[in-house]
């Protein structure tokens, strides 16, 4: 990891950072190229125009450290949104907002209220568990497990920077789980997680592979690829075009705001695209990590102090 890198993700981390850092205007200003906005409508109107054009959405609340009663009602309201405009969006959540760190059980309880109503809807739809710093994965896989014993739509993160990762594949692929695959945007020492970006890239590329296998396809596994690494895309796409996999079969999920043109080329194209739309208050974090895995995007923050 690069020292740009290091830095901002532990800026992202920082509650010192983010209490004084956020309510600087060019930095409010910044944050807006990647969220459309504060508000539930704000991200519902983005998933609309982004439906407009095949795109689908995975909605997620940046909200402020709330207690996970509260996370878990916010979530209710925002499926009763979706499923009342009919909109073609799920949402993301992480456990330790719905209660992870105090009670396992506790959490799950929480986490099975969003999927029993996500479920219940006119066109069922997933609930996608994000996957956090390495201390949780046993503990989000571990629910994710159970909740799924009970209820097909639901969906975990797994991370390629995670040496752990091919394992844990192994099994989700057993069980025809729904899966999204990312690089990993939080700081992991060595001993588990890949250090240089070419060997987290050809993990990546092979996790893929074992997504997207005749295996994985018979258990009916429902893989989501979620990156922007164009060179990435086009080297999935032709791997599965080489072996006979519908572009349809095939879903790549970006963030709100980066490689646009690229999420609408996919779907024109018949892949299955989807764009995660972050929105909320507690945005700083969040952002930093974005700024993390493109260091390139401070450029923009600092035209934004200057072009006011
Ligand atoms: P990579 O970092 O390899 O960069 C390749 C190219 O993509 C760059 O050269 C640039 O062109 C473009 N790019 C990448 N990031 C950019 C940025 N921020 N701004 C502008 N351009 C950028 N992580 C996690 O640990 N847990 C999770 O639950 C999730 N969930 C998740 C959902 C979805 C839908 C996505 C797309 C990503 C996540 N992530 C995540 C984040 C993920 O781990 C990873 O940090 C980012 O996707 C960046 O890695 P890439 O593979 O996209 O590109």
């Amino acid at each position: 990891m690069s020292w740009a890198r290091r830095i901002l993700v532990h800026a992202s981390e920082s509650a010192w950072l983010r209490e004084r850092a956020s309510h600087f205007r060019f930095v409010q200003r910044a944050s807006q190229r990647f969220l459309p906005g504060e508000n539930l409508d704000d991200a519902l109107s983005a998933a609309r125009r982004l439906a407009a054009n095949g795109v689908t959405s995975l909605i997620t609340h940046l909200g402020e450290r709330a207690e996970a009663t509260a996370v878990t009602r916010d979530y209710l309201g925002i499926l009763d949104r979706i499923h009342a405009a009919a909109l073609p969006a799920e949402i993301s959540v992480k456990l330790t907002q719905l209660g992870l760190d105090i009670d396992r059980d506790f959490c799950f309880a929480n986490l099975m209220q969003l999927v029993e109503a996500s479920s219940a809807g006119a066109a069922p739809n997933s609930v996608w568990i994000d996957m956090e710093h390495s201390t949780y994965v046993d503990a989000t896989l571990d629910l994710h497990r159970r909740a799924r014993q009970s209820q097909p739509n639901v969906g975990v993160c797994v991370q390629a920077y995670l040496r752990r990762t091919a394992k844990d594949v192994d099994s989700l692929v057993a069980m025809g789980a729904t899966v999204r695959l990312v690089k990993g945007a939080y700081s992991e020492p060595p001993a588990i997680a890949l250090e240089k970006k070419s060997d987290v890239d050809e993990n990546f590329f092979r996790l893929s592979q074992m997504l997207l296998s005749p295996e994985a396809r018979r258990a009916r596994v429902r893989a989501a690829i979620a990156t922007h690494d164009g060179a990435m895309i086009a080297r999935i796409s032709a791997w599965a075009a080489s072996q006979s996999i519908p572009k349809s079969e095939i879903e790549f999920a970006m963030l709100y705001g980066i490689q646009s043109a690229e999420q609408l080329r996919l779907a024109r194209e018949g892949y299955r695209s989807c764009v995660l739309v972050s929105y909320g208050s507690y945005w700083f974090p969040w952002y930093m990590r974005r700024l993390a895995e493109r260091p390139a995007n401070l450029w923009f923050v600092a035209r934004n102090l200057f072009s006011n």
